[in-house]
């Protein structure tokens, strides 16, 4: 088997993680990747970006000589391998931007040769798989095409790569085979499916975790607003109760993933997916929905407010689609001061925890960050994640409405 692998989008959240992993497994890996930036930090050793155990695992691949980074796309032509992990975004309607993707694929095709294994581990729309196998065909080049697409949790890659099943949807079944044999190196167990179940597995995915996301975002909203406390209620519903297990907690269901790709499959089924735009519309309003009760206690005109973690998920240091975000714009039209903090993420505009803490008339948790579970708040506080341990908040110092 040729071990040899080009990552397209290989030094991105999905890309560099994999890449890791292969290299690791024996694979000659080669990251190629548009960000000249990335490109240069990953050449240096140093991750772009957050993920556990991702330094040390750089560095091995690194030193072992299986790693290489590089913004030259003629990388493409010289492995035997090609996986695409470049972003798939909605756009402004909320569908696929597929004509970005197909330019993105272009160049691609462009430099592939015959006998060469194409793998789409980027969440495609159902149908894209085929659609490029079809691409290929038309311009006479020989490959095999697969869909394997990605399911770990961003900041546990490595660790969840090493036991995930791998969906394998081939065109062929030489290219499952194919696909099979190289996500062998990861010794985990892996399961075929057609390629457009493949993508539908990926979206299914998303998509029941977002709407399981909201089932609890509505239940937290309904709880308050009559004065009950939905973790209590939580607990009580789960304990001692195996039904319940999956529950999850309230919480922002922010992040590049789980709306794009609830969005897709909207997009895939004529846009009649009403569980999922039902479940876009609690998600999204969760933001507004923590700040409305406050006002009718509160002249939140003339408070500052503090949000602690702006990045879309706890001890990791990504903003993307983070409603911590959605939470600073509804917090600037109704509050006289909005202070964000975040020991993740760089910003100039960004304040300290202790001046956040210190200037605050009110608090709200925007992502669960370890270093504010043990905080001592003494200042109103909106934790819908009921992640902080201590909460003594009180409403000396904010005005009554
Ligand atoms: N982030 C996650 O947790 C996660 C989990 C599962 C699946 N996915 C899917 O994986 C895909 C990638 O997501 P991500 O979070 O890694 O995005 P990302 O933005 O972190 O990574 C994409 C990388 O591709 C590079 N790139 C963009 N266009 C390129 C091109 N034409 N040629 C070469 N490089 C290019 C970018 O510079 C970037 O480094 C998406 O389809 C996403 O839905 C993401």
């Amino acid at each position: 088997m040729d071990r040899s692998v080009c990552i397209v989008g290989g030094c991105g959240h999905i890309g560099l993680p994999l890449g890791l992993v292969l290299a690791n497994a024996g694979a000659r890996v080669t990251l190629l990747d548009t960000s000249a930036d990335r490109v240069e930090s990953v050449a240096a050793g140093r991750m772009p970006f957050f993920e556990r155990g991702a330094d040390e695992e750089l560095a091995v691949a690194l030193e072992g000589g299986r790693l290489e980074a590089t913004t030259d796309p003629d990388a493409v032509g010289r492995v035997g391998t090609v996986i695409v992990t470049i972003g798939t975004p909605v756009d402004e309607f909320l569908s696929p931007a597929i004509r970005a993707f197909d330019r993105a694929m272009e160049p691609i095709l462009d430099r592939m040769r015959d006998g060469q294994l194409l793998i789409l581990r980027s969440t495609v729309f159902p149908g894209v798989t085929e659609r490029l196998a079809r691409r290929a065909r038309e311009r006479g080049l020989r490959i095999d095409v697969a869909h394997c697409p990605e399911r770990i949790a961003q900041g546990f890659a490595l660790e969840e790569m090493g036991g995930l099943p791998q969906i394998i949807g081939g065109v062929t079944p030489t290219a499952s085979g194919r696909a099979s044999s190289l996500f062998g190196l990861l010794g985990v167990r892996r399961i075929e499916l057609p390629p457009v179940e493949a993508e539908l597995c990926k979206l299914f995915c998303n998509s029941y975790r977002y709407i399981n996301f909201a089932i609890s975002n509505q239940f937290y909203v309904i709880a308050e607003r009559f004065g009950a406390d939905f973790e209590r209620i939580r607990g009580a519903m789960m304990a001692d109760y195996p039904r319940m297990s999956g529950f999850p907690g309230a919480g922002f269901a922010g992040g590049p993933c789980l709306l794009k790709d609830t969005m897709q499959l909207a997009a895939f089924n004529h846009n009649d997916f009403v569980l999922g735009q039902a479940a876009m519309m609690i998600n999204e309003g969760l933001p507004r929905a923590l700040v409305e009760p406050l006002k009718s206690r509160y002249d939140l005109s003339t408070a500052t407010a503090a949000i602690l973690g702006m990045a879309f998920k706890g001890n990791n240091d990504d903003p993307r689609d983070s409603l911590a975000y959605k939470l600073r714009k509804v917090l600037t039209f109704e509050c006289r001061r909005v202070l964000c903090t975040d020991p993740y993420i760089q910003d100039p505009s960004f304040v300290p925890l202790e001046t956040a803490l210190e200037e605050a008339d009110v608090v709200f948790l925007g992502a669960c960050h370890e270093e504010y579970r043990d905080l001592v708040i003494r200042k109103p506080t909106v934790d819908v994640f009921h992640f902080l341990r201590k909460e003594t908040g009180d409403s000396e110092g904010l005005a009554a409405a």
